[in-house]
């Protein structure tokens, strides 16, 4: 959905190539409700069609990335209403068909819906005040967007069945640990970490980071023979591309590699 009015529950705004996304629901510590998933949706979908635009970096507050579906708006729905509405499928889904690299920048709570929207980013740059938790089994549900699914393929088994079952947080530390988070890093410092990796990854070029990361996500369907045989076709085909050649001249000749992004 476009929206044809100005955001209400997110901020826009971009730093070179980069696209920045905040979640601004301060007062609910950044619930999710559809309107704020709408509004995130559509903002994706403008910088991933943005040739100006080369990475994309998606964060919260100091205090909250987002403490989970909005439990206020839920409280009250029936199975026919989530059903037939198609509940989280209809705009939570949106960040899964963006191509670009969306990285998380997640500080204070991830809980819920906010730590599924945090593993549906590529990556995760946490602060050392992060805390991720799948909470939902405390309000007599499960984890609705794809936690039960994610999170054991980021932390194992024993660890996803703990924190699904049991609803405790897993700290920054322990989340870099496990393998939930890529780095964590002082929380006045997670932008500038944040907006730094996206600023590496904007200067390589688009069509190989995009590739790059459809590739990385195939090790996630399939089989390992698939996989590969896909990254191998994927890696074949950026022979294909003029900043392939540029990139491999740049290095034999000693400068610095300048890409056009095709
Ligand atoms: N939905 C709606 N409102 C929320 C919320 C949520 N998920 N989380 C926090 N808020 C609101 C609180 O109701 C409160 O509002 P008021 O000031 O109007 O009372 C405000 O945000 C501040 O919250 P607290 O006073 O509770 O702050 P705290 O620092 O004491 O606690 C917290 C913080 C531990 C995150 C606590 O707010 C909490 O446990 N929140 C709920 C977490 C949760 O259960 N998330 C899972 C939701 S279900 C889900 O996400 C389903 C899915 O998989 C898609």
């Amino acid at each position: 959905m476009t929206p044809t009015t100005a955001p209400e529950c997110i901020t826009v705004r971009t730093e070179g190539r980069v696209g920045i996304v905040t979640l601004n629901r301060p007062k609910q510590l950044n619930a999710l409700n559809n309107q704020l998933m709408d509004e995130l949706g559509a903002a994706l979908k403008a910088f991933d069609a943005d040739d100006d635009i080369g990475c994309m970096i998606l964060t919260g507050s100091e205090k909250a990335f987002a403490a989970g579906a909005d439990i206020g708006a839920m409280a009250s729905y029936t199975f026919a209403d989530v059903y037939k509405g198609d509940y989280i499928t209809r705009n939570w889904e949106t960040i899964r068909s963006i191509r670009k690299p969306v990285i998380g920048a997640v500080s204070g709570f991830a809980l819920g819906g906010g730590c599924e929207l945090a593993m549906m980013c590529d990556f995760i740059i946490a602060a050392d005040n992060a805390k991720f938790g799948q909470p939902e089994i405390k309000l007599g549900i499960i984890p609705g967007a794809g936690g039960t699914q994610r999170l054991p393929r980021a932390v194992g088994k024993s660890k996803a069945m703990d924190m699904v079952l049991t609803a405790r947080m897993m700290d920054a530390t322990e989340a870099e640990r496990a393998g939930l988070v890529s780095r964590v890093v002082p929380l006045e410092k997670l932008m500038d970490e944040a907006l730094g990796a996206a600023l590496i990854i904007c200067g390589f070029s688009l069509p190989s980071v995009m590739a790059a990361k459809e590739s990385v996500n195939r090790a996630f369907e399939g089989s390992l023979s698939d996989g590969v045989m896909f990254e191998r076709r994927i890696f074949h085909a950026l022979f294909a591309t003029a900043d392939q050649k540029e990139g491999m001249d740049a290095f034999v000749n000693k400068r610095k590699a300048e890409f056009k992004h095709q």
